[in-house]
């Protein structure tokens, strides 16, 4: 029988990799909806296409050529056949990609490519992001918002970067592209139906099975 996992939270909150490992235990498929929109950043980025012209980041959305693996231990995203897994990574990436996830008609066609995905996975699929509980799959059968402090996400994000950015980069990283992305999208809030999940003082097994507790409730 169907089952679709739609996870959502905000930055460092530990979403990526919790979902992927969730998935991998549910033997579901594995979706990072972010992974899209820093891919149709990173076409834009080297098309020249204006960042803040909406129709132009709408049709390029449109036009993009994005392949991305759904297995959660293949972890892989081609634009136009060229592997970018570690280039939609990069600082630039993440410091642009709120223009496009501000985009309505850009979020509009990565929704509809995201909710294919979904149906591709024969619905057995873990699917992340920050409007997958509300907009591309209200209906999945477990819908989870998965939150952590401000000061566990910081410390998070700087450890998976290595250590190597400054508090400030840190923050512009994920205080202020929160705050961009909340314009558009809550996740900072549960809706109704939606299961919080603190994990500000849980590791990362313990989230794992706070996720697979929700799962098998
Ligand atoms: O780096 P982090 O894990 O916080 O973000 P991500 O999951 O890689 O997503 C990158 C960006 O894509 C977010 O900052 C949002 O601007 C956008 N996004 C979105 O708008 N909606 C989603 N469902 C997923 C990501």
């Amino acid at each position: 029988k169907p089952l679709v996992v739609a996870i959502d939270g905000p930055s460092g909150s530990g979403k990526s990799s919790i979902s992927r490992e969730a998935a991998r235990r549910l033997r579901a498929a594995y979706l990072d909806t972010g992974a899209m929109y820093r891919a149709v950043t990173l076409y834009c980025m080297e098309a020249g296409i204006d960042l803040e012209d909406a129709a132009a980041v709408e049709a390029a959305a449109r036009a993009a050529d994005i392949e991305l693996s759904t297995s959660p231990d293949a972890e892989f995203v081609r634009v136009s056949g060229r592997d970018v897994t570690d280039a939609i990574r990069e600082p630039i990436v993440s410091s642009s990609v709120s223009a496009v996830a501000t985009t309505l008609g850009a979020r509009a066609e990565l929704v509809r490519r995201q909710q294919q995905l979904i149906k591709d996975s024969g619905l057995r699929i873990v699917a992340e992001g920050r409007d997958i509980t509300t907009v591309v799959a209200p209906l999945a059968e477990v819908r989870i918002l998965l939150t952590a402090s401000e000061e566990a996400r910081l410390r998070r994000r700087g450890v998976q970067l290595g250590g190597t950015q400054s508090a400030a980069q840190l923050k512009e990283q994920v205080i202020t592209r929160d705050a961009k992305d909340s314009t558009v999208v809550n996740f900072q809030q549960a809706a109704d139906g939606v299961v919080t999940i603190d994990s500000s003082d849980l590791d990362f097994e313990e989230t794992v099975q706070a996720v697979l507790d929700v799962v098998y409730a």
